[in-house]
């Protein structure tokens, strides 16, 4: 395939939550093309099964490779990447660049040991956190807690509503009240939805707990594997949902530079 200054990034997830993603990139590319895409038809991911996850997330990034020619596609999920992430790889042949819990950077910065790690149920039964926990933090205790309202939560925030106090309270009591919980001193944000709401986290969690998420790294990730490579500057960027477009979806998209919302 040839790459031309207008071929697009395509950032993907099942909703909003790779925007904590894009915003990440736009500091380092803020020329970049890029096409959002989320399958808002299709979220929950996290409540999903794992056939029905791969099934979407493979057929969906398969036909909006034909439809857009990316130079390179981001799988802004975590649930959708611990699943599928190999899977899309051996049938696109462009780069796709995944996101993973960031237990790596958590065990390297954790002082007391134990780290909390919030994703959605789909993505913390993943034999791939098990693995990432084996590789980097096999000395340290992980307590993982699926807090799937977050993703609503994530959701409300971004159209301008108001998420309800109690979200957070639930998903702070789910890491604390584990065995150890009161230790932990990192929190590994498992869900690109989640760093969307750090400050309400942070506020929930109390003082001493540093938040760790995946964007920066992705976002450096894909600078350079696009390094060298030309960008057409773009006047407004694109997204498509697979779900309803309602006009709230287009307030949430405006402040993050895309202005042009289809469905796919
Ligand atoms: N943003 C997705 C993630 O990173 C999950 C949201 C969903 O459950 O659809 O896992």
């Amino acid at each position: 395939m040839d790459i031309t200054p207008s071929s697009p990034i395509l950032l993907f997830d099942s909703g909003l939550g790779g925007l904590s993603v894009l915003a990440q990139l736009r500091k380092i590319l803020p020329d970049a093309p890029v096409i959002y895409a989320a399958d808002t038809a299709g979220m929950p991911y996290g409540e999903k099964t794992e056939a029905e996850v791969a099934a979407r997330v493979a057929g969906l990034l398969g036909r909006m490779s034909e439809r857009f020619a990316p130079r390179l596609a981001c799988i802004a999920c975590n649930t959708a990447s611990t699943i599928a992430l190999g899977m899309v790889r051996d049938v696109l042949h462009i780069p796709i660049v995944g996101t993973v819990p960031a237990i790596k950077p958590a065990a390297a910065m954790t002082k007391t040991g134990t780290i909390g790690l919030l994703g959605t149920a789909a993505t913390i039964r993943q034999r791939y956190v098990d693995d990432l926990e084996a590789r980097f933090a096999g000395d340290k205790i992980l307590i993982r807690h699926a807090a799937p309202a977050l993703v609503g939560a994530a959701e409300t925030k971004l159209r301008g509503g108001r998420p309800d106090d109690a979200v957070f309270a639930e998903a702070v009591a789910g890491l604390r009240e584990q065995a150890g919980g009161e230790s932990i001193d990192t929190v590994v944000l498992a869900c690109t939805h989640f760093p969307l709401l750090e400050p309400e986290l942070r506020a929930a969690m109390g003082a001493g707990v540093t938040f760790i998420d995946g964007a920066k790294g992705i976002a450096r990730r894909i600078a350079s594997l696009t390094q060298g490579q030309d960008f057409a500057p773009e006047v407004a960027g694109r997204a498509v949902v697979t779900g309803d477009l309602d006009p709230a979806l287009t307030v949430a998209l405006e402040p993050y530079g895309i202005a042009e919302v289809a469905r796919f």
